[in-house]
């Protein structure tokens, strides 16, 4: 374990920063088992849950624009990959995204901390 992770930041597993791509999306993994949609947009890196805040769908496995549109491939739903908003439905909740630091050549992730969207159920 790299004692130098800044405060609150756990690796990310299943994925090799130099390996990705700008506008790509990936799959990663937490230590406990999260799932992350990871990607670099303009060389700026995000990281959300891998799962659609309408159906649960991998959004690892959506579509990300070269304008920082993610797309989700189910229903079409669309976030902003940095902020996180729905940019269109008929996902009303925001993406759960996590604060993300390279370090050494791994990949780091905090989640960030901020509204937690309720009532939406699943
Ligand atoms: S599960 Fe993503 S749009 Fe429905």
């Amino acid at each position: 374990v790299n004692s130098s992770a800044p405060d609150g930041f756990v690796q990310v597993q299943g994925l090799v920063p130099a390996q990705v791509e700008d506008g790509q999306l990936y799959a990663a993994a937490l230590p406990n088992g999260t799932r992350l949609c990871v990607g670099r947009h303009d060389g700026t890196w995000f990281a959300t849950k891998d799962s659609c805040p309408h159906s649960e769908f991998p959004l690892s496995e959506g579509t990300l624009y070269p304008n920082g549109e993610l797309e989700c491939s189910w229903h079409g739903a669309r976030f902003h990959c940095l902020s996180g908003a729905v940019l269109r439905g008929p996902a009303e909740d925001p993406l759960v995204r996590f604060d993300v630091q390279v370090i050494d050549g791994a990949l780091w992730v905090k989640r960030v901390a901020g509204v937690t969207a309720s009532g939406g159920g699943r």
